[in-house]
């Protein structure tokens, strides 16, 4: 409230030290969440994605294990208590679009909150309101952190309390803005930096890395040869 309310399109940028904080930031993003709304969630091998859809189904109240859906594409799982179920959607092994369709997804988004992990690039058409979070791990291998950037998109999160989420977490708003939009204040920003890391600056400035990553990603077969067995 107060401060973001009548902007919460602004991007927060949460500093996850632990699998355990992942978990309570996935819970408390499901108080927020309801029937219709979209998450796609982007971030390397083993960023936390499913983590974090861990919490949000724990928080949600849904029935099952959330799990890595490697080989089940789609995954519901209905409400316990009469609230929205859990889409689990992964689409690494999806090339485009039209295969995100043929999974049928609007079907069932009315009644439920739907995760697409890997959506990026390939689910968006699915919904103009969405809520899109990169999942960046710390540059040193040493270290668990993980800095989460929840980017609102479309009138559906205009004054909701994305803000509060931060809550016991270190964030930063309005450098994780400047970070995002590649504004050159982002370029002396210290603070709110993946250590060992380009930052926001560089995913936005559509950088050779990122764009290797999302050109490897979307490579068919590479996806598959980088990913067996995993939790
Ligand atoms: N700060 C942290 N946040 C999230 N997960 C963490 C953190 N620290 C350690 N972990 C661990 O990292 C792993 C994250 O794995 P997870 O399956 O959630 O990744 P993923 O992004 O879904 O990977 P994939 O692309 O293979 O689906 C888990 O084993 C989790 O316990
Ligand atoms: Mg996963």
């Amino acid at each position: 409230m107060g401060e973001f309310e009548a902007d919460s399109a602004v991007p927060r940028r949460l500093r996850i030290p632990t699998a355990a904080a992942m978990d309570r930031l996935g819970r408390r993003l499901a108080k927020l969440l309801r029937a219709g709304d979209l998450v796609l969630l982007d971030g390397e091998l083993g960023a936390g994605k499913t983590a974090l859809t861990q919490g949000i189904g724990a928080g949600l109240e849904v029935k099952g294990p959330v799990i890595s859906p490697t080989f089940v594409l789609a995954r519901v799982h209905p409400s316990r208590q009469g609230g929205p179920a859990l889409v689990h959607v992964d689409a690494y092994r999806l090339s485009d679009a039209a295969e995100i369709d043929d999974l049928d997804l609007e079907a069932s988004m009315s009644a439920a909150v739907t995760v697409v992990e890997w959506g990026q690039g390939l689910a968006e058409h699915l919904a103009s309101d969405r809520l899109d979070i990169l999942i960046e791990r710390s540059g040193d291998p040493a270290d668990e952190t993980r800095w989460v950037t929840l980017r609102p998109a479309g009138r559906r999160w205009a004054g909701s309390d994305l803000a509060a989420l931060g809550d016991g977490f270190s964030q930063t708003a309005a450098k994780a803005l400047a970070a995002v939009n590649g504004s050159p204040a982002a370029a002396g920003d210290h603070d709110g930096r993946p250590p060992g890391q380009g930052g926001q600056a560089a995913a936005a400035s559509g950088s050779p890395e990122v764009a290797a990553t999302a050109a490897s990603r979307r490579a068919g077969s590479g996806r598959q040869a980088g990913r067996t067995a995993h939790g």
